[in-house]
């Protein structure tokens, strides 16, 4: 039987569920699933007890985010940090890891799982992997962008996530998706996360709902000045060209037109083949990767 799909919603729950659906919905939410330990002390129950706890509120948050149409859940399961925990326990989670994630993949849901990941690691990594392509003649240095940035983190297929939540009441990010969450609306809720229920999530897309006009206003202002600084960058080394080649008075809009479009369309293509590139790297680092550990 399917883990994620057992067990409907209460009629209640059904009718919060309609109701909140009446107003913008995210699409996209992650969660930093904390509290575990503290849960397992409060209960007086095994530590590995309290993680396993943890990864099956994991498929029951992924069922009420299924019910409620959100399409994309990610969430923080392991940091590189987490490396520094007894051994016993980073084992008992590898452990829970395998089994658990096993499952859900099984069912090929909406998940992205961040284990054995910090954002920091990952945005450098990223910066590493645009300083290769322009090493290796793919692209040209002015083609580093924020907008190229993104395209090279590891959440490059997903939207930025609407909300991040973290659960047991801290209130820092711990290095979780520090690049993507700039636009986000953040919620820190006092529940440990095996006790997470239907209602604390509805309770943090309430506050989405309350805030959604400002996220929405910063987002697309952010989105407007990122175009306007690509078209005032390309524009000034278009009148650069003209005055190398000795064009510098020209007025001709529509040659500074054709050169601006050529501009652009360079970049979009060295983009392109520096992306595909990348995944090729990537692939053939996995594949190295899965033959090292078989
Ligand atoms: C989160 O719970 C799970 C992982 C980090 C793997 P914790 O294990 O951090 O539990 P607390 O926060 O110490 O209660
Ligand atoms: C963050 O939780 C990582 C995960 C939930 C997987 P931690 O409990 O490890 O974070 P810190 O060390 O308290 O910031
Ligand atoms: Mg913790």
């Amino acid at each position: 039987m399917s883990w994620i799909r057992e067990g409907e919603l209460t009629l209640l729950e059904r009718f919060c569920a309609n109701i909140i659906k009446a107003g913008p919905m995210p699409k996209h939410i992650a969660f930093i699933m904390d509290g575990n330990r503290r849960y397992a002390q409060k209960c007086q129950v095994e530590r590995q007890e309290g993680h396993s706890q943890g990864f099956d509120k994991l498929a029951e948050t992924l069922r009420w985010c299924l019910n409620l149409g959100i399409r994309e859940v990610t969430v923080y399961a392991f940091s590189i940090e987490n490396f520094k925990r007894s051994k016993n326990e980073v084992d008992g989670l590898m452990e829970l890891a395998r089994q658990k994630f096993t499952r859900l993949m099984e069912e090929q849901c909406f998940l992205n799982v961040c284990f054995a990941y910090t954002s920091r690691h990952e945005i450098s990594n990223a910066v590493k992997e645009m300083a290769w392509g322009v090493e290796q003649g793919l692209l040209d240095s002015s083609d580093v962008s924020e907008s190229l940035l993104d395209k090279c983190l590891y959440t490059n297929n997903s939207p930025n996530p609407d909300i991040l939540i973290r659960t047991s009441g801290e209130v820092r990010l711990s290095d979780f998706l520090l690049w993507q969450t700039s636009h986000s609306c953040l919620v820190f809720q006092p529940i440990l996360w095996p006790e997470y229920s239907f209602w604390n999530l509805c309770e943090a897309i309430l506050q989405f709902q309350v805030n959604h006009s400002m996220l929405q206003k910063a987002r697309d202002s952010y989105v407007e000045e990122r175009k306007r600084q690509q078209l005032e960058s390309d524009q000034a080394a278009v009148t650069e060209q003209l005055l190398r080649e000795g064009c510098g008075s020209s007025r001709d809009s529509q040659l500074r037109r054709i050169l601006l479009h050529k501009r652009s369309s360079g970049r979009e293509e060295r983009v392109q083949g520096f992306l595909q590139a990348l995944e090729r790297k990537r692939e053939e680092w996995l594949a190295r990767l899965g033959t090292a550990s078989s």
